[in-house]
C-alpha cells in the first residue's frame, strides 16, 4: 500500500480535478502490474495496472488506494465482494486521505480546500524591517528573505500541489513577487494566480502582470468598464467583479468561485490584512507556518490582523524541520468530518 500511496503521488499536478490514486498488483509476492491516475490519460489507476499486469492479474492481490467520492462510497466493495473476491479497507487509510482532502473537500462542498502558508521569525513577524540605506531611508522593494533556501524549496513543491495560489494587493505592493510555481515538477494546468484587489492598484508593471498568460485573475470591488480594469484585461489578466461584505471583497464568494472553475486546492500566500480575514471568514482549512530562528525585533507585519479573533486549537499538528527553520502543520477544519 506504501507502494501504491507512492505511485498516487506521481500524479500530484496532473490528476487535478481528479483524486490522486495509485494501484500495484502483486502476485506471489512479485510485482506484476501498477499504475496511477492523471487526468489526461483518462484511465483510472486500476485500470493502467489492470492494462499492465494483464493476464498476470489473474488470482493477485490489487492494492489501491481508492477514489474518497461519498457518491461511490461503499458500492464497489459491495460489487466485488458479491464477485466473491476478498476486500479489505481501512489499509494505511489516514495516509491515503491526507494525500487527497483538496479532492475530499471540493466533491463535498465545490469548494477548494485552503492551506494558508506563512513564513515567519520566532516573534510571529512576516517581514524583516528594510535595511537603511545610507540617507537614513530604508531602501524600497528589495526582498529579504525571511526562510532559508530549504524551506523555500518546501514552498514551491507546495505551489506544485496546488491549483491557485491567492493574494492580497498588498502582498503585490510590499514585494512584487512572481508567485509562480518554480518546483521544475510537471503539470497539466498552469498554477493560477489570484490577486485579490478592490481598487485596482495591481500595476501594469508588476511582475505578476508582466508574466501573466492565461493565469491570472483578479478580482476588484471596481466595475469591469472602469479604465484600469481595461488594461488589466488588455495585458492578460482575467478580472472579475466580485461581492463585497462589509466594504470589502467577499471571501466566501471568491472560494466558490474558484471551485466553479475546478480549483480543488489553494495556497493562501497573504500579508496580515487578508490572513486574518480568511481566518475570520472561516475560509481556512489548514495552516502551514515556517519559522526561522530570527527575531524581527518590531511589531510591523504581524502573522494575522483579526481583532477578537478566537481560533479553536490547531488540530493533527505536525513539525517538520527545513535546514535551520522549522514549520508547524495543524488542521482548523477536517473535510472527513462525519464521514
Ligand atoms: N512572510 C510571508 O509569508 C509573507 C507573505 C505575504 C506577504 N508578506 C508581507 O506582508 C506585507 C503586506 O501585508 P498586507 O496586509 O498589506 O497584504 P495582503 O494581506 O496580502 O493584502 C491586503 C490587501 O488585500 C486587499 N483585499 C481585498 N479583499 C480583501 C479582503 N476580503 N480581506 C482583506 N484584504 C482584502 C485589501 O486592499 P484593497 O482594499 O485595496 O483591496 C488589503 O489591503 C508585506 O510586508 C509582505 O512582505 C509576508
Amino acid at each position: 500500500m506504501q507502494h501504491a500511496l507512492a505511485l498516487a503521488r506521481k500524479g500530484m499536478g496532473l490528476a487535478s480535478p481528479n483524486p490522486m490514486v495509485g494501484c500495484v498488483i502483486v502476485r506471489e509476492g512479485q510485482i506484476v502490474g501498477e499504475g496511477f491516475h492523471q487526468y489526461d490519460w483518462r484511465d483510472h489507476a486500476e485500470i493502467v495496472a489492470l492494462k499492465s499486469a494483464g493476464d498476470k492479474a489473474r488470482g493477485a492481490t490489487l492494492y489501491v488506494t481508492l477514489d474518497p467520492n461519498p457518491l461511490n462510497s461503499g458500492q464497489g466493495f459491495e460489487r466485488l465482494r458479491a464477485a466473491n473476491i476478498e476486500v479489505f479497507t481501512g489499509v494505511c487509510e489516514e495516509e491515503a486521505r491526507r494525500l487527497n482532502e483538496p479532492f475530499a473537500c471540493w466533491i463535498r462542498t465545490k469548494k477548494p480546500f485552503v492551506t494558508l502558508k506563512s513564513a515567519m521569525t520566532l516573534d510571529g513577524q512576516l517581514a524583516l524591517p528594510r535595511p537603511e540605506k545610507k540617507s537614513g531611508k530604508s531602501s524600497s522593494k528589495r526582498r529579504i528573505w525571511i526562510t532559508s533556501e530549504e524551506s523555500r524549496a518546501e514552498v514551491h513543491r507546495m505551489r506544485h500541489a496546488a491549483d491557485a495560489l491567492l493574494t492580497g494587493i498588498g502582498t503585490i505592493l510590499a514585494d512584487d513577487p512572481l508567485l509562480t510555481d518554480r518546483s521544475g515538477l510537471p503539470r497539466r494546468k498552469r498554477l493560477l494566480r489570484v490577486v485579490l484587489d478592490s481598487k485596482l492598484r495591481l500595476s501594469l508593471n508588476s511582475r505578476i502582470v508582466k508574466t501573466s498568460d492565461d493565469d491570472m485573475l483578479v478580482f476588484t470591488a471596481l466595475p469591469l468598464i472602469s479604465p484600469k480594469a481595461r488594461k488589466l484585461q488588455n495585458a492578460g489578466a482575467e478580472v472579475i467583479r466580485a461581492k463585497n461584505k462589509n466594504g470589502r471583497i467577499d471571501l466566501a464568494a471568491v472560494v466558490a468561485e474558484l471551485g466553479r472553475r475546478e480549483i480543488l486546492n489553494v495556497l493562501l500566500e497573504a500579508g496580515p490584512t487578508l490572513n486574518g480575514a480568511a481566518l475570520a471568514a472561516d475560509i481556512v482549512h489548514k495552516l502551514f507556518l515556517f519559522y526561522a530562528p530570527q527575531i524581527a525585533g518590531d511589531n510591523q507585519v504581524p502573522f494575522a490582523l483579526a481583532p477578537k479573533l478566537l481560533l479553536p486549537p490547531l488540530q493533527h499538528q505536525n513539525v517538520k524541520q527545513f535546514g535551520p527553520d522549522f514549520a508547524l502543520e495543524g488542521y482548523l477544519q477536517d473535510v472527513y468530518r462525519n464521514h
